[in-house]
């Protein structure tokens, strides 16, 4: 596996494949990997002839008051599992390497970013997207990796794909998680103890959720009132939002039909965690 830092080298060796008539996945990522992230490397190798991974945090998606400085970083690690994974390229570039000083240009949609997430980080997905497309720009492959832990950059990236017509193939994956059910993510190393313990109530909401669902329970306030009152009963939590909305539109639901997501954002102390399902 390569290990590299500019644009240059990246573009150089994807002409390279691409000449040989070779197919190329990516899978954008902020790094400090975990199995979460492995599983979408897994089936980027499996699904492509050459895989390029992005270990970028990018600090365009990050408000003020946000985690930039702290974000866990380890990029030896991260190299030796992308290798062990099956990685060829692994694009590992500096902030001054993606942002000219006086870059002035983002890519932004008028919808579906000022729900959710959108709501508490207002410039989050715009930073998302305008990473997303230059790194679309840099590697342009065939397929990019998405986890659907993160359901709401999984459908904004569907739709900027869409309305700005990149050819590319976007791949949703499975949220992994720990064997007692928090789904696994960088900021989980934030956690103390006690913190760990608490987060439970997140994934033991989606089940909650889940559950009511297949009892067949259609009122979308009820579902969400449980949830609610579940994560509310741990001291260490609080709520950002838990919501249940249409899986595509993002717009909320009253009645549960066609597909829906239920997400939700927790503090759990200082770090802020994120869940949900689709159904
Ligand atoms: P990051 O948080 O590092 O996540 C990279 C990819 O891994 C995302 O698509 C995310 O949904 C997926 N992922 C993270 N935890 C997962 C889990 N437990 N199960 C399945 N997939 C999981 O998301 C970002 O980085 C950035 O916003 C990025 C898209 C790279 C743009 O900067």
């Amino acid at each position: 596996m390569q290990l590299v830092h500019t644009i240059d080298e990246v573009r150089a060796q994807v002409k390279a494949w691409k000449r040989e008539g070779l197919s190329v996945g990516l899978v954008p990522t902020m790094g400090y990997l975990h199995d979460g992230h492995k599983s979408l490397i897994e089936r980027a190798v499996k699904e492509n002839d050459r895989v390029v991974v992005s270990d970028f945090v990018n600090p365009t998606q990050f408000g003020e008051n946000e985690d930039l400085g702290s974000y866990p970083r380890d990029i030896k690690r991260d190299a030796a599992l992308c290798d062990a994974a099956g990685v060829e390229l692994l694009f590992n570039p500096s902030p001054e390497e993606m942002y000219y000083k006086d870059n002035c240009t983002f890519v932004d949609m008028n919808r579906l970013t000022d729900v959710l997430c959108g709501k508490t980080r207002p410039i989050h997905f715009s930073g998302v997207c305008s990473v997303v497309t230059k790194l679309f720009h840099i590697v342009t492959p065939d397929r990019a990796y998405f986890g659907q832990k993160d359901a709401q950059q999984l459908a904004v990236i569907r739709r900027m794909v869409r309305d700005l017509n990149f050819d590319i193939e976007i791949v949703g994956c499975p949220i992994v998680r720990e064997a007692d059910g928090l789904a696994m993510s960088s900021r989980n190393t934030y956690l103390n103890e006690e913190e760990r313990k608490a987060a439970l109530v997140l994934s033991q909401a989606v089940r909650l959720g889940e559950e009511l669902i297949e009892a067949g329970e259609k009122n979308a306030a009820v579902i969400k009132e449980k949830m609610i009152a579940h994560i509310e009963a741990e001291p260490l939590a609080k709520i950002d939002y838990v919501e249940i909305v249409d899986a595509q539109s993002l717009e909320p639901v009253s009645e549960i039909r066609g597909e829906i997501l239920a997400a939700m954002a927790v503090y759990i102390g200082k770090t802020r965690l994120i869940d949900n399902f689709i159904r």
